[in-house]
């Protein structure tokens, strides 16, 4: 496979799969691989009726040490296809995400977070011999430590409290219900999947770490939830899914969606871009020949050069430097200059036209990345 298999589900072992993608080609992995139960029977509540536990073949491992191997084999198979920016997300219970954050650690996976997914709805302890057990681990990791990776701060900030001005930093407990009622998939009122997980915890999972269009893997993808949120918020996914009525269930869940708006997806404040002098004359707004005065009152001028400098009497340089020789202080240019509106007819500072120049390449660039994503 020589391609990426864009917004396709994949029926086979993810290890195999995995190893045939191409190196260091998805930005994001989503992984809820087997807990390994371990459960010996089946389990009953007080009136007898029996809980829907997981119980599935695809589950059972005959011993801890194969359990590792197998956990050891696909982590190297993900961490393969992984960008060296790109991030992994492993969910699982106590069962198993102490084995599977070790083996992490040892493949050299960083961790960013571990995430507790308290569940608002979660099932009973029906023997009442232990706690009711209430969440499950998210481990966050990178590939590579001290890469730059994505995480959306501010719109996570926003999702977690809109109701202040810069929203409030949303924190590593994860207080979500299962997945239930309309969303939980059934068939003949019987749930096609034992551990289908709730959208909303997918949908921070996609929202904060990565970006519209990125790719995104689900090495376990059962009823194609990593999918499904990945489609809605306008990313590519690419699911592996062993048994094939799972996968025959996550298509047609995923199919059923519509395409996303890409201008409503694009929701992150960019980093400011950085703006030199020189860009405002290339760009016309000034015009080497012309003078800029420094302060709004007084005479000092200096002349615009073609290369983005400025020269004041003898002295030549960028306007910061040649405000900082004029005042004898450090300078910052963009507040202490200023050039003759001449509509206007009035001096006004270097800093407005730079913010002038800047909303209009920012408007720029997000209708391009808006056209490239509309034409996905
Ligand atoms: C815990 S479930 C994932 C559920 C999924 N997150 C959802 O929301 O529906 C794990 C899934 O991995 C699949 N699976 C187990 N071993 C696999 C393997 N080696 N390769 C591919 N899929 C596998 C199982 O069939 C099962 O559907």
């Amino acid at each position: 496979m020589a391609h990426l298999p864009l917004n396709q589900i994949i029926n086979g072992n993810c290890v195999e799969t995995l190893n045939a993608l191409p190196e260091k080609s998805v930005d994001l992995i989503f992984a809820d691989p087997p807990y390994n139960l371990q459960l010996q029977n089946d389990l009953y509540r007080p009136n007898s009726s029996k809980v829907d536990a997981v119980n599935n073949k695809w589950d059972k491992f005959p011993s801890f040490a194969k359990y590792d191997e197998f956990t050891s084999n696909w982590l190297h198979a993900a961490k393969r296809v992984l960008k060296d920016t790109g991030t992994i997300w492993v969910i699982g219970s106590y069962h198993n995400i102490y084995r599977v954050g070790a083996i992490m650690q040892n493949l050299g996976f960083w961790f960013l977070n571990d995430i507790v997914w308290i569940k608002a709805n979660p099932m009973p302890n029906f023997r009442g011999v232990r706690f009711a057990n209430a969440h499950e681990t998210i481990l966050w990791a990178q590939k590579k430590k001290g890469a730059k990776y994505t995480f959306h701060h501010q719109s996570l900030k926003t999702l977690n409290d809109d109701s202040r001005e810069n929203g409030l930093q949303m924190r590593s407990d994860w207080f979500i219900p299962l997945a239930a009622g309309k969303e939980r998939l059934k068939t003949n009122g019987t749930k096609d999947h034992p551990t289908q997980k709730p959208e909303a915890l997918l949908y921070r999972v996609i929202l904060s770490s990565t970006n519209p269009g990125d790719v995104v893997l689900d090495p376990f993808f059962g009823t194609g939830t990593t999918g499904a949120v990945a489609k809605k918020l306008g990313r590519k996914f690419i699911g592996i899914e062993r048994d094939k009525k799972y996968v025959k269930v996550a298509q047609k869940r995923i199919d059923s969606l519509p395409k996303a708006d890409p201008t409503a997806i694009l929701i992150e404040k960019k980093r400011q871009v950085r703006i030199p002098f020189g860009a405002l004359i290339e760009n016309g707004y000034l015009n080497a020949g012309e003078f800029i005065y420094f302060g709004n009152k007084g005479n000092i001028t200096a002349k615009i050069l073609a290369n983005g400098h400025i020269r004041h009497k003898n002295i030549e340089g960028s306007i910061h430097k040649v405000g900082s020789a004029i005042q004898n202080a450090p300078c910052n240019g963009w507040d202490h200059w200023f050039y003759i509106d001449k509509k206007k007819r009035e001096k006004i500072v270097l800093d407005k036209l730079r913010q002038r120049y800047r909303a209009k390449m920012n408007k720029l660039q997000s209708e391009s990345v808006i056209n490239k994503l509309q034409k996905e």
